[in-house]
């Protein structure tokens, strides 16, 4: 259903007073087929965006080609444009029109007719929890409320093919949960194919039957979040001294047990084969020598220590220390598929 090779987009900032050319998508091959929900993770700035505005065909790639519902971006980018629905992160722009008739409208420039957009739309508004707002203006609406908009608009000419770039980012949990079942009933009752990105990484693996992790432009991994998972042996196990003196003693009790050792504060982290044997000796270690824990915690490995034993960061953290240049409009082509032809 997707296929790319050798995608790359570089882009020209400023940087200060230089030009830098950021090389947003490194090189990215990717396979997606037919029914499949993809999870696209990656911190901030790793070029999930631009990965996704090059197969929806907003961004001609600067080198690499792709085929997207078995046309080409370049070449054939209206019939991409026809096969998908696109969600984007920013949203789309917003006439003072009501809600109701601009989704109707979206869905006619998709070339279904009124009444089932009509329908169609009124079906998604009550699956996605908007009713009674048909006839509000998003400007009325809150910004969760503006989110689950743009998602109906993306969905309303019933596509096979779903782009979704951060779907549920400032939904609350119930809307969440709302969207996540919707995903899910795209896929089964319709066989529909989904990419999303998104920054949370529950939701991800929940989600996506495979996932997939850009880091500075290039797929470090992609597999199923069982398999990711299970290529990190051991658990991780995290004190917190009560004493901070004692930090440097409990990091050498865990050390003992530990396969590797991370210590912050008051915290001391080590990723533990077998806690569940490993741990109450480790507990009666420290009784022994008087070292008091405000708490302790045990986790199997999530998609977060996967990106971590990836690139030796933490995907929050990286998030958190991710910095961009001065971007310089480079924009080839407007943000809304179809919405503004
Ligand atoms: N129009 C642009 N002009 C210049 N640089 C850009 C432009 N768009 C993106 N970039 C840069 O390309 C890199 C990748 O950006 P992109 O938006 O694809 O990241 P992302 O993975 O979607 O991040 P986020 O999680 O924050 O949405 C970043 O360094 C960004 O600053
Ligand atoms: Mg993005």
């Amino acid at each position: 259903m997707i296929h790319a090779r050798g995608l790359v987009q570089t882009f020209k900032t400023r940087q200060g007073r230089e030009k830098v050319e950021v090389r947003a998508v490194d090189g990215v091959d990717l396979d997606v087929e037919e029914g499949e929900v993809v999870g696209f993770l990656g911190p901030n700035g790793a070029g999930k965006t631009t990965t996704l505005r090059m197969l929806t065909t907003l961004l001609r790639p600067t080198e690499g080609t792709a085929t997207v519902a078995g046309y080409d971006v370049v070449k054939q980018s209206q019939d991409v444009r026809r096969s998908i629905g696109y969600v984007s992160q920013a949203g789309g722009a917003y006439s003072y029109a009501r809600a109701g008739d601009e989704v109707v409208d979206h869905g006619m420039l998709y070339g279904i007719s009124k009444k089932q957009a009509t329908e169609r739309g009124h079906q998604l508004f009550e699956q996605l929890d908007l009713p009674g707002l048909w006839k509000r203006t998003p400007k009325q609406m809150s910004g969760g409320q503006k989110r689950r908009l743009d998602i109906v608009m993306g969905l309303i000419h019933d596509p096979t093919l779903v782009f979704l770039d951060e779907p549920t980012t400032g939904l609350d949990p119930q809307a969440r949960a709302n969207l996540w079942e919707h995903i899910a009933d795209l896929r089964r009752e319709r066989g529909a194919t989904v990419f999303l990105t998104t920054h949370y990484l529950d939701e991800a693996d929940v989600l996506s039957d495979r996932i997939m992790i850009i880091d500075q432009g290039r797929i470090i991994a992609s597999d199923t979040s069982e398999n990711l998972k299970a290529a990190i042996s051991g658990d991780q196990v995290d004190l917190e001294v009560a004493d901070y003196s004692r930090v440097t003693d409990a990091a050498a009790a865990l050390n003992s047990i530990a396969d590797s050792l991370e210590v912050e504060g008051h915290h001391v982290r080590g990723r533990v084969p077998r806690a569940g044997r490993a741990v109450p000796g480790l507990l009666r270690e420290l009784d022994r020598t008087g070292i008091t824990l405000e708490s302790i915690e045990v986790h199997r490995p999530t998609l977060d220590d996967v990106f971590l034993t990836l690139t030796g960061r933490s995907l929050r953290d990286a998030e958190a220390g991710a910095e961009s240049g001065q971007p310089e409009s480079t924009e080839q082509q407007p943000e809304t598929v179809g919405a503004d032809q």
